[in-house]
């Protein structure tokens, strides 16, 4: 099919920290502007895979990868870190704007962390495109020169957020970016996926079923760093392969 073109792929990787291995051969394409979840329990190594896609385990002593990740067929992993983070955002489990930085510089970071230098209008454009996208900008078009730590646990999310998608990446990366807010900051954020998802491809941790299957169009199940099972979200839902992923799923663990 046209539209299933894979823009990331993991090609038997393998992750050990201490001669411990965290991920086992994993094969796994991740398709241009679809959602896909990854589900695991607690320890299975999501937050390991996500943070080696982004090139953040790097500096953990005695790591060793081997095998592929290719971003648009080149090697990942011999690239530039820092190119890789433009390509590649990133937004962890808990809200962290810049405690010292404006919300507007807090969407500006990744530019002014790197020392990119922009105009005003430049800066302008970036700060209300990015707040538009997220749904931010009529909440907080008032108090841009206030620190983005003034904000609740959802908006400041959401500004972490619009801070990735001022770098214009291709891949944006979540850790359970739902799982320090409450209902009605989890339902915002899971619309602003679906609206995000045709301009970016979404790689999502989470450990929320119901937010799997509401907004994931592909899931993975790890297990003890093993990939266990990969389908579209609606299938593995409804028929799971492997009875780990269905006593998972019927909470039977996790
Ligand atoms: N820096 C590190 N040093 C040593 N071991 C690590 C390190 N980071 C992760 N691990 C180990 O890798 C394994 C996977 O951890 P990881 O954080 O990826 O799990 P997870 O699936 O994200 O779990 P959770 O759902 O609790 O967030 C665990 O056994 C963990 O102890
Ligand atoms: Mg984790």
């Amino acid at each position: 099919m046209n539209d299933k073109k894979s823009i990331l792929e993991l090609k038997n990787f393998n992750l050990y920290i201490q001669d411990k291995q965290i991920l086992k051969e994993i094969n796994l394409p991740f398709y241009k502007n679809k959602v896909t979840a990854i589900m695991g329990p607690s320890g299975c190594g999501k937050t390991t895979l996500i943070r080696s896609i982004n090139r953040l385990n790097e500096g953990i002593p005695d790591i060793k990868m081997t095998g592929e990740m290719r971003l648009y067929n080149k090697d990942l992993l011999e690239m530039n870190a820092i190119l890789v983070r433009r390509k590649i955002g990133m937004v962890f489990q808990r809200p962290n704007p810049f405690p010292t930085m404006s919300i507007a510089d807090n969407v500006l970071a990744g530019f002014i962390l790197n020392g990119v230098r922009l105009t005003k209008q430049e800066k302008e454009e970036i700060v209300t495109g990015s707040l538009e996208k997220t749904g931010l900008w009529d909440e907080v078009k008032d108090n841009l020169h206030r620190k983005g730590t003034f904000l609740s646990g959802g908006q400041q999310q959401r500004l972490c957020i619009a801070r990735a998608l001022a770098m214009k990446p291709k891949i944006l990366l979540l850790d359970e970016p739902t799982s320090a807010l409450d209902p009605k900051a989890t339902e915002r954020i899971e619309e602003l996926v679906n609206e995000l998802k045709s301009n970016v491809t979404i790689i999502m941790v989470t450990h929320n079923m119901g937010q799997a299957e509401r907004i994931s169009d592909y899931t993975v199940f790890l297990y003890l760093g093993e990939l266990v099972e990969y389908e579209e979200t609606a299938t593995i839902f409804d028929s799971p392969k492997h009875s780990r992923t269905k006593d998972y799923l019927t909470r039977k663990f996790g």
